[in-house]
């Protein structure tokens, strides 16, 4: 975030207007791969000349695995190779040195729980190869040169080093040097590979910074290919397109979490968080890989969406060329090869295998799925009541008001500036009385200031990182010169959650939820904005080694500081910046630091697209974009799209002008208040979608190919996405249009727009078009969707009101649906307190069943059933349950749009009940 106007007070005035002339990411500040030594190295290897081989008579034969002795032949180096057959189609492969000089870096945090296993049975071995069967897998492990193939069934899926791309660098060490400072090579050792001589081997500068590189070069690299894939996935966090490109000829993808100042669009420098999960998706299968490593990781694709694979493409599904294929070559700078295969074969099928692994997201409060309104910074509490007083005076429903960083007392987290924020409580409870929440942001940088008690703590307790001396490490940021908390130490987590509970956090109350930013971590005079590679961690670990891990303790901290302060009973929460694989079970993501132009607004598409197929179903980017001020339009367009992502709130830099609502013309106003009010009429479909999405996996936002896998042309979409099953979102994302070309799915499939109840023929791409009030949403056909159309103030308010449902039918004149409802905010839906229905209209009868046994007491009620695509001839309708009995109902009929309305069923919706249509 922002350091630029920090950066400013350290400045000279010609500096300053140097610098403010900077209009986008300065990117001598990041790493290229040739700037990277360990990337630089790795991305040298040459194809097909692996020198790694197995010594399969060292074969070891477990029942849920083998290990094999693996040799790199160039230099003698020794590893255990393993291979972990485990629930659910999937496969784990572990290479390690056999003897590392000093352990390497083994990932923890990232996975939900050690990792079911399954049993394994060897099919075929010889002195060449060793086949084995697990589940519907068979996996065939080559000697020499290694590699390993993995089939689905009949299908070979993915082949590991077949382009003979390893390289694991063992610890060695370090060479003596002679009094010219030559190195001076130990003469038995056969060290003829390329390492040693690369002069960042043992020691390497970046601008003024010197990483010391204490244990030498240590990178892993490997090449995934996967067969029969047209595109590859994933690998967030990128502002760049959703099908991964090609980088044949550009720098490889980036996974290094950094804070990157204005960010710029379409390339693969890294940004705030790094998911190494990467989705390869063909029209006959689907697979994934999981690299769990979290150092400084690069990622080389390629055969995906150049202009030659996409014309490959179009011939291999005319049947005239070779099947498609994706090839992938990932190298990080320290730890082990660690790599869990997802097999399918269909894309849900990879979502539940790799969510079985790190967790799905919980399923959120209901007010974390509502508008959140956020600024840098609302000034005081008075800003902050007349913000909220503000909302109710021109209807714009709001669930939470945000603080960001000023609201402390000189930028000390867990604390209140005594004149600007006098009376927190005070100021939470006023929201609370409206059902609304606050939010303040805890960055993990602390201030050194003797006056601080967590510094004093910190200090006293020798919680900081250290530095390669095993000094405290010292950095800048919000507060001027900063150190931060050793997350990697459980001791030091458990301190910063106890900061969390009511009792130390002065001032909060239960209503106050929590913002982590900064947390890559973000240190402003550091290599690269963040900190040094060679500072060390608890246990003795670089921060080399952890790196991409960092802002996933800190939510890990935060969570259950939020669990413990209701002993429980509250679902947390949270929102990061920085985020890893796992990230999900604890926190909300957001896109960070974007910028208000209209390409800014395009990429919170694949962005989000990219987080969801990595697991991180809810994120958001910031409404209007935090740089700069965006025009009415740019604005509007950009809550119609935001109401329609998962996680929906506005947010702006402190430099830009307030845009408030009400602040903008009439016309802009009410565009904003009715894509909010829209968002609050489906928030009974988001929190169904997100129920279902911690029981399965699959992402809340989705991309077409989740639902259509054969479809080529669905394959790269950046500018439209489902929500589950049910609906087609197609935001307008650029300015001054009429109208927008909108992909429909699916050749069997119909398509209702949710404003005009048009119908729409899938199978192709129809214009649709658009006045500056509309936002191209279409309910699929088959579908039954649930709606709440009574706009209050705050979603909890909306809690008992009654519902509406959208009966949209297929072909056959059938729908289904479920709607989930609780408390919305406690964890007693883990208790079967909640109620799902199943949803059903086929036969000209519409009922709602329990799907399980669980129950909640709801006092809400059926207010209206709108059926669309259904053929005239209904005259009336009978509604039946068993409190209520028989009733009979009102219809009306619309010929022109083939809709009926069946007003005011009223039947209960605790209760299973039956409509009729007569
Ligand atoms: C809380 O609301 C009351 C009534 O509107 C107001 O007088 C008071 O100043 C508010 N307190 C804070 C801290 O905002
Ligand atoms: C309609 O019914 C036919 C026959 O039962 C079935 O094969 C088809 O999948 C159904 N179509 C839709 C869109 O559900």
């Amino acid at each position: 975030m922002r350091w630029l106007r920090f950066a400013l007070c350290l400045l000279s005035a010609v500096d300053i207007v140097l610098i403010y002339y900077v209009e986008a990411v300065d990117r001598s500040n990041f790493k290229t791969c040739q700037q990277s030594s360990f990337c630089r190295r790795c991305r040298g290897v040459q194809p097909g000349k692996s020198s790694y081989e197995l010594h399969l008579n060292t074969l070891k034969i477990e029942p849920s695995s083998i290990e094999v002795e693996m040799i790199n032949t160039q230099n003698g180096a020794r590893f255990r190779f393993q291979l972990f057959a485990l629930q659910d189609e999937t496969f784990r492969m572990k290479i390690n040195e056999w003897a590392p000089l000093k352990p390497r870096y083994e990932v923890q945090y990232a996975l939900q729980g050690e990792p079911v296993l399954n049993k394994l049975t060897v099919i075929e071995k010889t002195a060449e190869f060793i086949s084995v069967m697990a589940g519907a897998n068979k996996v065939t492990v080559h000697a020499i040169p290694f590699r390993v193939d993995l089939f689905s069934g009949d299908q070979l899926v993915i082949s590991v080093n077949a382009r003979g791309l390893m390289k694991f660098e063992h610890i060695r060490p370090k060479p003596e040097q002679n009094e010219a400072g030559e190195k001076i090579e130990d003469e038995g050792g056969p060290h003829i590979d390329d390492t040693l001589s690369d002069p960042g081997a043992w020691e390497e500068n970046f601008k003024s910074h010197h990483d010391s590189k204490p244990n030498g070069p240590t990178a892993v690299a490997l090449d995934f290919s996967f067969n029969g894939a047209h595109y590859a996935y994933g690998i967030p966090e990128h502002a760049d397109s959703f099908a991964l490109k090609s980088t044949k000829n550009i720098d490889p993808y980036r996974l290094y979490n950094l804070d990157v100042f204005e960010y710029e669009l379409n390339n693969g420098m890294s940004l705030y968080g790094s998911v190494p999960v990467l989705i390869a998706h063909g029209n006959t299968h689907t697979a994934g890989i999981f690299w769990l490593n979290a150092a400084e990781t690069w990622v080389d694709i390629l055969g995906t969406a150049d202009q030659n694979v996409v014309s490959s493409i179009v011939n291999f599904v005319s049947g005239s060329a070779t099947p498609p294929q994706v090839d992938t070559h990932f190298m990080s700078e320290s730890g082990i090869i660690d790599t869990f295969f997802m097999l399918g074969p269909k894309p849900k099928d990879v979502f539940r295998q790799y969510t079985r692994l790190t967790g799905t997201t919980p399923l959120p409060q209901y007010f974390a799925l509502a508008h959140h309104q956020c600024r840098w910074n609302y000034n005081d509490q008075d800003d902050v009541r007349n913000v909220d007083n503000k909302m109710d005076e021109y209807d714009i429903p709001n669930d939470v008001m945000w603080l960001d960083i000023e609201h402390t007392d000189s930028k000390r987290y867990f604390t209140w500036d005594p004149v600007k924020f006098s009376q927190p409580t005070e100021m939470i409870n006023n929201l609370t009385a409206k059902g609304r929440k606050l939010v303040t942001i805890v960055d993990p940088h602390i201030k050194r200031d003797s006056n601080y008690f967590l510094h004093n703590d910190a200090e006293n307790n020798d919680y900081y990182v250290k530095t390669k001396d095993g000094k405290v490490f010292e950095g800048w940021c919000w507060p001027g010169s900063s150190s931060y908390l050793d997350l990697l130490n459980p001791e030091i987590r458990s301190y910063l959650s106890s900061q969390y509970l009511l009792q130390n956090y002065h001032g909060s109350t239960l209503d106050l939820y929590i913002w982590n930013d900064m947390n890559e971590p973000s240190v402003f005079n550091g290599p690269e904005i963040t900190m040094h590679k060679d500072s060390l961690h608890y246990g003795g670990w670089e921060h080399r080694d952890i790196h991409n891990i960092y802002g996933l303790l800190n939510t890990v901290s935060t969570y259950e500081g939020l669990l413990q302060r209701s002993d429980g009973k509250l679902r947390p929460f949270i929102l990061t910046r920085s985020h890893y694989a796992g990230s999900q079970r604890y926190a909300s993501v957001w896109t960070g630091d974007n910028t208000a132009e209209w390409g800014h607004l395009q990429i919170t598409i694949p962005m989000c697209l990219s987080l969801s197929v990595a697991g991180i179903s809810f994120c958001g980017a910031d409404v209007g974009g935090f740089f700069k001020n965006p025009d009415s339009e740019l604005f509007s367009r950009w809550y119609q799209a935001a109401a329609f992502q998962p996680f929906f709130r506005t947010h702006s830099h402190i430099d830009t002008k307030r845009r408030e609502p009400w602040l903008f013309d009439e016309p802009t106003l009410l565009l904003i208040r009715e894509a909010i009010r829209t968002r609050y009429s489906f928030l009974p479909l988001w929190y169904t979608l997100f129920f279902e999405h911690e029981q399965d996996g699959a992402p809340v936002m989705r991309p077409l190919w989740v639902e259509y896998p054969s479809e080529v042309a669905t394959f790269a979409l950046d500018d439209e996405y489902l929500l589950g099953d049910r609906l087609l979102v197609h935001p307008v994302t650029q300015p001054g249009v009429s109208d927008v070309s909108v992909y429909f799915p699916g050749t069997q499939d119909i398509w209702y727009d949710i404003n005009t109840y048009r119908k729409v023929q899938g199978g192709g791409t129809v214009k649709i078009a658009v006045t500056m009030s509309k936002i191209p949403v279409f309910q699929r056909g088959g579908t039954i969707i649930p709606k709440k159309e009574r706009i209050r103030r705050s979603s909890a308010l909306t809690h008992n009101d009654p519902y509406t449902l959208i009966v949209a039918l297929d072909r056959n004149g059938s729908a289904s649906g479920t709607l989930y409802m609780d408390d919305g905010q406690s964890f007693d839906y883990r208790e079967k307190k909640y109620l799902y229905l199943s949803l059903e209209f086929k036969g000209n009868k519409l009922s709602s069943r329990y799907i399980d046994t669980a129950r909640y007491p709801t006092r809400s009620w059926l207010e209206r059933v709108v059926i669309l695509g259904l053929p005239p001839g209904i005259t009336r309708a009978q509604a039946e349950s068993k409190s209520a009995g028989r009733v009979t109902l009102e219809t009306t009929y619309n010929t022109e749009t083939q809709s009926l309305i069946v007003r005011k069923p009223a039947v209960s919706m605790a209760e299973e009940w039956t409509i009729v249509l007569q």
